[in-house]
């Protein structure tokens, strides 16, 4: 099977992508490093004897999702599973944080994630079959205040998924999420979480989530929660209110 997979240059992206590798799949590897996908391409070719393609998208700016799948079309390439796994988060009170850096989180978290749904999603329905497995978050389940824009992102993502599974899984095609909780990749980096407490309380291993969603995702999972604290975390945030929700994840979160 062809497998896309964005944000793959690197954390739970490049370990879902190595196990796709070792399974023998064709792999269509999306990132901006272009050197990374590069070398990562090289050595599952030869450790695997698979096909590779990669792809240098940086699916942050308008217009990238589209010039994507107009590439993989070129190719001659269908794409039998999709991995809408590239995403970045921000930390910060909302009326200090970056306004482009944000404008670009939402493109790439959301619009671009879209937009790949859509393309590649309606020629999976025409063919009445394939998969699509959209990253979300923990975040997904709960208001986030300090990374209010990140959080709102992982809930449209959230939706989306859940209602396409639903118009879909009649056409024979699967759209499942994936809710990670901290996991140790260059997210925490990225998202200028130092000063947070976030990560400071344990994190899963971006191997191990990436082993536990490989197997529920092939199996046919519509959510997919990696960790038992993080199944826990998910569940209860059903039994509280909005606010209350709120307030536990600011201090989550807080600053040290
Ligand atoms: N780590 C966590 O704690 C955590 C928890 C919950 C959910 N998640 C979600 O998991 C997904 C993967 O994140 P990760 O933790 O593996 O982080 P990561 O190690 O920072 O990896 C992010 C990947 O996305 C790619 N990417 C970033 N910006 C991009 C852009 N503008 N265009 C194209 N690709 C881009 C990066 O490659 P390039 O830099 O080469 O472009 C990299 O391959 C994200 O959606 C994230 O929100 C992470």
């Amino acid at each position: 099977m062809n497998v896309l997979i964005t944000g793959a240059s690197g954390g739970i992206g490049m370990e879902l992508a190595k196990l796709y590798a070792e399974k023998g799949h064709t792999l269509l590897l999306a990132a901006r490093s272009e050197e990374k996908l590069r070398e990562l391409a090289e050595e599952w070719t030869r450790k695997f004897t698979i096909e590779t393609h990669i792809f240098k998208s940086d699916l942050s700016k308008a217009g990238a999702a589209e010039k994507l799948y107009a590439e993989v079309k070129a190719k001659g390439l269908s794409v039998d599973i999709l991995i809408n796994n590239a995403g970045v988060g921000l930390f910060g009170e909302f009326h200090k944080t970056d306004l482009v850096k944000e404008q670009e989180m939402i493109q790439l978290n959301i619009t671009s994630l879209t937009e790949l749904s859509k393309l590649f999603g309606r020629e999976m329905v025409e063919a009445k079959q394939g998969k699509i497995l959209n990253v979300a978050s923990t975040a997904a389940f709960f208001p986030g205040p300090l990374m209010a824009v990140y959080y709102a992102s992982k809930a449209y993502v959230k939706s989306l998924t859940e209602a396409l599974d639903n118009e879909w899984s009649e056409h024979g095609v699967q759209v499942s999420g994936l809710y990670p909780g901290p996991t140790s990749t260059g997210f925490k980096d990225a998202a200028e979480l130092d000063n947070s407490k976030l990560f400071k309380n344990g994190t899963m291993k971006a191997e191990a989530v990436a082993k536990i969603t490989f197997i529920e995702f092939m199996n046919g999972k519509r959510q997919i929660i990696p960790g038992g604290m993080n199944k826990i975390q998910s569940k209860a945030s059903r039994l509280i209110s909005r606010k209350t929700a709120a307030n536990i994840v600011r201090k989550t979160q807080d600053r040290v």
